[in-house]
């Protein structure tokens, strides 16, 4: 039986760790606060679905187990520094944001690192209980030369939608340029994601920061075949009633993930000298509201 170690208690990690628990792969679920991984243990983590409402009970470890097949990293983007992780196991990152593989490669060398991202959509309702609010694709590949086997073949036989690609680079920031459009924006109108759809004002500025975002990508080479505009729109329909990580933050008074999306395109525009007026005003909005 393989081994699968899913770091961070979040709606996401919440989602995989259960999933996979579920389809017979031993899981164990790190969450450093020993308080809240305590109550893990007891309740176990139910998983709310339109068809269903099931609860599984993962193994809770406060710290990262010695050996496993392969680590799924959802921590939040500002923790990725802060993990200790072994050497030499396959280490996949589906986190938000720019940045976290590098971090990942400093730490555990590039060979060992895969990434991606999921449009897995979920809502953390309480300690132990999430609700999975629509099902999407998961990409990843190595981001050197990390074999994809054994995450791939876990992740698959626990039902989620897998497909390898050879440009992780490219995955990452097509979910930050869609994050950048409608994760600050649902965050400061204290909307779901749906209703940016609603309003032309919104629609608009959604389309600029994503037109921003776009550009910054393509400074750093990454070029898309399809328009980021429609993408973003599609994934706002698609999550339509689901709230927003960084909506989620900012109710729940968390840090958001602001530096690693739209703080990220903002200086890698301008060390490419490129102008992104609209991602720096989102930026200081939603840092002013999470110091609030
Ligand atoms: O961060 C999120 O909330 C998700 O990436 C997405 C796709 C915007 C859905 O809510």
């Amino acid at each position: 039986m393989s081994h699968a170690t899913v770091i961070g208690p979040g709606a996401l990690g919440c989602l995989f760790a259960a999933r996979l628990a579920r389809c017979g792969v031993k899981t164990t679920l790190v969450d450093y606060r020993e308080e809240r991984a305590a109550v893990l243990r007891k309740i176990g983590i139910t998983v709310e679905t339109a068809e269903e409402t099931y609860t599984e009970k993962p193994a809770i470890a406060t710290r990262i187990p010695a050996s496993c097949d392969f680590i799924l990293v959802l921590t939040k983007a500002h923790s990725t520094r802060e993990l200790r992780l072994p050497p030499k196991t396959p280490t996949l990152t589906l986190q938000n944001g720019l940045g976290n593989a590098e971090t990942l490669a400093a730490a555990v060398g590039a060979s060992h690192v895969l990434a991606g991202a999921t449009s897995e959509a979920a809502t953390w309702l309480d300690v132990g209980r999430v609700r999975h609010a629509a099902s999407g694709r998961t990409e990843f590949g190595a981001w050197t030369t990390c074999p994809a086997d054994a995450p791939q073949a876990s992740l698959q036989q626990a039902g989620f939608d897998i497909s390898i690609t050879e440009s992780p680079g490219k995955t990452v920031w097509e979910k930050v340029v869609v994050n950048a459009g409608i994760n600050p924006l649902t965050a400061l109108l204290n909307v779901s994601n749906g209703a940016l759809l609603e309003k032309r004002e919104t629609r608009e500025l959604m389309r600029d920061l994503v037109v921003e975002a776009t550009r910054v990508a393509g400074a750093e080479g990454y070029h898309f075949g399809h328009s980021l505009v429609e993408e973003t729109e599609r994934i706002c329909e698609a999550t339509r009633d689901n709230i927003s990580s960084m909506l989620q933050d900012i109710r729940q008074k968390r840090r958001t993930e602001i530096g690693a999306i739209s703080g990220e395109i903002l200086r890698r525009g301008q060390n490419a000298m490129l102008p992104t007026p609209r991602t720096k005003v989102i930026y200081q909005l939603v840092r002013a509201l999470e110091a609030e």
